[in-house]
């Protein structure tokens, strides 16, 4: 092994600000705000037997997360309890307080954790401002939001950091320090982004603003809920104190397996994970000043046949508060967004158009939710837009074999048949409720699709499952009469994800996970295996078409009609 520098602490790197916004008792917020009676109960989210997580009011009350139900209840009779297994309002709401996050990012680097969790590398905004900065009248500063517009921003007074502050305190004479100024700023722009998503969707939030992702997810929980703190670590010492008092299970990164492992070496003993004599008291400082824990030793007691390549360094380097990895950027576009849902048999076609009504307008909610972001530059407040608009519509299906079916083609059954065509741009009206556009997409594309699925009329539906997709972004918000808008199509790894139209397949069932329900994009989707060799079917006619004809071939009919 390289011989290591014995103990030196690892090199720091400040020039960066990060936020970590962290959203309140989460699932319950979400409750709250579809009830607001509920903001003056105390409210617990029950997941099985346990709690998710519950409000403050039943914080106060000695209601805790992840308590069991029982517990709860017997230190609080009067807790409201909501069942929370559905997690599908809490995703929602996750993906708009993100889109409104990062709408306001220059550089994209917006991560997001979890459903309640956001890092944002904000240092080109502030940056920008420390440039702009007017040091003679800084108790009214104009912060600004855009590099474009100078008209979009806030004003704050940069007399103080906004919010609390842990560090030494601060002097004016900081103003020539520029991690200070960083920071200070990044306070307000924290500030400003809190008090905005409390506005426009009352969703409360705690801040945590430093100059890396460790302390500034550390900074942010040291004052909860509805509050930010910064961490003012100008100097090395400053920072190794923050760390210092830190119990090593609560350092991000580190992991419970890794801080038993610090701990059986630190105290001399094996220190079993599962027993209860797992102390939890050990700090950061007790393992960094341990004169044999070093990059090293670390190394030797960490590493081994799976760990990672330097985890002794790595850990080193977050004991002394150092963390050099990024904010992740945002993935821009979904590929494609898909709802389905699977059933016992679906016969008749008012069945039929009853479940397709029902998944339409998930997927207009789901589209409305991951493709629109708060349009800063339209003239009243509140308005949105749209990021990409995805050009294809797919509707996919699956039968149980029917005699009938069996008779006619062995290979038909539980096969996936796919039939793809034009997205109508109705979609987009924003105009129009959710109910209203579902509708009328069932009786125009969904329903018309379907029939072409089935050429002969007397053909008996037995539907196992049916399937909705949007697909082929095109992003920008431009509309397409300008031509404005970037196809992106080219982005997407997958050949597959990207469909022409009216290319028939037929996709055998490989027992993927059907659970009813919606069918995320990072899921791995459908139609993955598609046999280019063999040329599909025409549904009308049923003559083997090769796919560069079949866009003339089904134009064709449709002519014939
Ligand atoms: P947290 O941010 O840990 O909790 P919280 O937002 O409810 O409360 P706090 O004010 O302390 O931030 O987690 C976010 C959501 O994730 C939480 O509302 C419920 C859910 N969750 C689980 O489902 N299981 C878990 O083990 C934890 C920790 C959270
Ligand atoms: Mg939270």
């Amino acid at each position: 092994m390289m011989d290591q520098p014995a103990r030196k602490p690892p090199k720091r790197k400040d020039d960066r600000v990060i936020l970590q916004f962290d959203y309140d008792c989460f699932y319950a917020q979400v409750f709250e705000n579809r009830n607001p009676a509920l903001k003056s109960r105390p409210v617990g989210v029950k997941q099985k037997n346990i709690l998710a997580t519950c409000n403050y009011n039943a914080r106060k009350l000695g209601v805790g997360k992840l308590m069991l139900i029982s517990e709860a209840k017997k230190r609080c009779p009067h807790l409201v309890l909501i069942d929370g297994e559905d997690l599908t309002p809490f995703r929602d709401m996750s993906k708009v307080l993100f889109n409104f996050l990062r709408s306001h990012s220059w550089n994209n680097k917006a991560e997001r954790l979890g459903f309640d969790e956001v890092f944002m590398d904000v240092t080109d905004i502030v940056d920008y401002n420390m440039f702009c900065l007017n040091r003679g009248s800084m108790a009214d500063t104009f912060f600004y939001l855009s590099n474009k517009d100078p008209e979009q921003g806030f004003g704050c007074d940069l007399t103080a950091v906004a919010g609390c502050v842990v560090g030494p305190p601060a002097s004016s004479a900081q103003l020539e320090d520029r991690t200070y100024v960083r920071l200070l700023l990044g306070s307000h722009l924290a500030q400003y982004l809190r008090l905005k998503m409390e506005a426009d969707f009352g969703y409360t939030s705690t801040c945590g603003i430093a100059t890396n992702k460790l302390l500034s997810k550390l900074a942010g929980s040291c004052n909860k809920p509805r509050n930010q703190t910064t961490l003012l670590g100008l100097k090395e010492e400053d920072v190794i104190e923050f760390m210092d008092g830190h119990n090593t299970r609560k350092v991000p990164g580190l992991g419970f397996k890794t801080a038993q492992l610090l701990e059986s070496h630190v105290l001399g003993r094996h220190i079993d994970a599962d027993s209860h004599s797992f102390d939890s008291s050990l700090t950061v400082r007790a393992v960094r000043q341990h004169p044999s824990i070093s990059p090293g030793s670390l190394e030797t007691l960490l590493g081994g046949p799976g760990a990672e390549r330097g985890v002794g360094a790595r850990v080193w380097s977050l004991l002394h508060g150092v963390d050099h990895t990024e904010v992740k950027e945002a993935n821009d576009i979904p590929s494609q967004i898909s709802i389905e849902d699977t059933y016992k048999g679906l016969e008749t076609i008012p069945q039929i158009t009853e479940e397709l009504h029902k998944l339409a307008c998930s997927l207009v909610r789901r589209m409305r939710i991951d493709l629109l972001v708060p349009d800063d530059d339209a003239d009243s407040p509140g308005t949105q837009k749209w990021i990409a608009r995805p050009k294809t519509l797919r509707r996919s299906i699956r039968s149980w074999p029917t005699r009938q079916g069996a008779a006619q083609s062995q290979s038909m059954n539980f096969s996936r048949v796919s039939r793809s065509g034009p997205l109508p741009n109705f979609i987009f009206d924003l105009g129009t409720g959710i109910d209203g556009i579902a509708q009328q997409l069932v009786a125009e594309a969904l329903l018309p699709l379907l029939r072409r699925l089935q050429s002969d009329k007397r053909h008996k539906w037995n539907l196992q499952l049916l399937n909705i997709c949007v697909a082929n972004m095109v992003a920008g918000a431009g509309d397409d009469k300008t031509g404005a808008g970037r196809d992106i199509a080219v982005m997407f790894k997958k050949q597959d994800e990207v469909l022409r139209p009216w290319k028939v397949m037929q996709v055998s069932d490989d027992g993927r996970d059907d659970r009813p329900g919606e069918v995320m994009f990072e899921d791995s989707e459908i139609d993955v295996a598609w046999d280019y060799t063999a040329h599909p079917l025409c549904p009308a006619c049923g003559h083997s078409i090769p796919p560069f004809a079949m866009a003339a071939h089904t134009r064709y009919h449709e002519l014939g009609e």
